[in-house]
């Protein structure tokens, strides 16, 4: 495929009659192919809310059994200031990220002491919440209050590049204002709302990443990228920071049918020997507030090395007076948890000794499958996996 030259790189904003062309194309396209989401049908600005925050780095398909579970346990504004954190983390567990749900948490608290529980009915006063940024806030103000407010994530940066630029040298030379300016000369005065989901729709399908599906686009005509045949590389590739995989291990200790859980804070119970220096030993950050099992600090990967990781718990144990506690190990978990590949030795020992002598202050001996506790997803693969044994 043939790209333009550099010295003719061009980006084209569009003038009104493209513009217009754009919008009556996609908001008929998005009339027969929305997709049917749960948070389409109820319409409520709670709800709008609630959604938009869940789908802060967080895939639509794992939103959605979540959303409506979460409106079930927390109707509203005032249910959700109401609650204990304890509550609300545990209703997120599984979308990660669990800062959002602290943010989330607080914004209600203020929703409830600044407006009395009345919903903030502008842009401005959204984008002043807790965890509400420009995005979220332009997508609430938009699809929950009909407000000409444009909603610009990776997604739609994507749609617009391509639509505006020929070539990737076009596109680089695209700033964030510039990308910020089109999205907001584009919306409609009317359905605001529907053009930016349509525009999200757009972009998780046929002008989805890497090599788009031009074929059968509702706005081929009005697109540059798809006119040249230059789509795929339309943006140019982010430079990806590079994965990084660490080794570590965690320890399934049980007493009576039960599972110790301790604070993430407290989750980094021991050290191994042989390893190196951790590349970090503390996680807490990720996890503030949760749940999780005793865990090793992160080791770089190098040879995985089981003994090594299985020993501090031998030592660990005998440390709080269990005399011999043997300690098994169950095999690998792996996890993925930001630029982190995580490859987990699964340990489990049966703890006959004192149940104080290993708790720290906020621990828990849960029963079955810890469902009603905030616990990472990482705990709960590696709960499930040990409890098939
Ligand atoms: N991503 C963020 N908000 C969304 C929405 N309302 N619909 C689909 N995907 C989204």
């Amino acid at each position: 495929m043939s790209m333009e030259p550099a010295t003719s790189r061009r980006i084209e904003d569009g003038d009104e009659t493209t513009v217009d062309a754009r919008r009556h194309r996609l908001l008929a396209w998005y009339d027969d192919h929305a997709r049917d989401l749960p948070w389409r049908c109820r319409t409520d600005l709670y709800g709008t809310w609630i959604s938009e925050v869940m789908l802060q780095q967080t895939t639509v398909a794992a939103v959605i059994p979540r959303w409506s579970a979460f409106l079930q346990r927390f109707p509203d504004v005032h249910a959700l200031a109401a609650a204990g954190e304890h509550d609300v983390l545990t209703a997120w567990s599984g979308l990660g990220y669990y800062r959002r749900a602290r943010m989330l948490h607080r914004a209600a608290r203020e929703v409830v002491d600044r407006y009395g529980g009345r919903l903030p009915t502008t842009h401005a006063d959204w984008r002043d919440l807790p965890g509400i940024g420009d995005y979220t806030a332009g997508a609430i103000a938009s699809i929950g209050l009909g407000l000409p407010t444009a909603a610009v994530d990776a997604n739609v940066k994507r749609v617009l590049t391509r639509w505006t630029c020929a070539d990737d040298g076009a596109a680089r030379d695209l700033t964030a204002k510039a990308l910020q300016a089109l999205a907001t000369n584009h919306v409609p005065a009317e359905r605001p709302g529907d053009w930016n989901q349509a525009l999200m729709d757009l972009g998780a399908g046929h002008c989805r990443s890497g090599e788009p599906d031009c074929v059968g686009c509702p706005v081929l005509e009005v697109c540059a990228a798809g006119a040249a045949g230059t789509g795929r590389h339309v943006p140019p590739p982010p430079v990806r920071e590079t994965s990084r995989p660490v080794l570590l291990s965690a320890l399934v200790l049980r007493r009576d049918g039960r599972v110790l859980l301790v604070p993430s804070e407290e989750s980094v119970v021991t050290r191994c020997r042989g390893l190196g220096r951790p590349s970090r030993d503390d996680v807490s950050g990720l996890y503030v507030g949760m749940l999780g099992l005793p865990t090793t600090p992160w080791y770089h990967a190098g040879a995985a090395d089981t003994a090594k990781l299985t020993a501090p718990w031998r030592r660990w144990l005998a440390g709080r007076g269990s005399g011999a506690c043997e300690v098994r190990d169950r095999g690998w978990v792996r996890h993925a948890i930001t630029v982190y590949r995580l490859q987990v030795l699964v340990c489990v020992a049966d703890w006959a000794g004192d149940p104080d002598a290993v708790t720290v202050p906020g621990s828990l001996w849960i029963a079955g499958s810890a469902a009603d506790q905030p616990i990472s997803t990482l705990a709960r693969k590696i709960l499930q996996q040990t409890s098939l044994e």
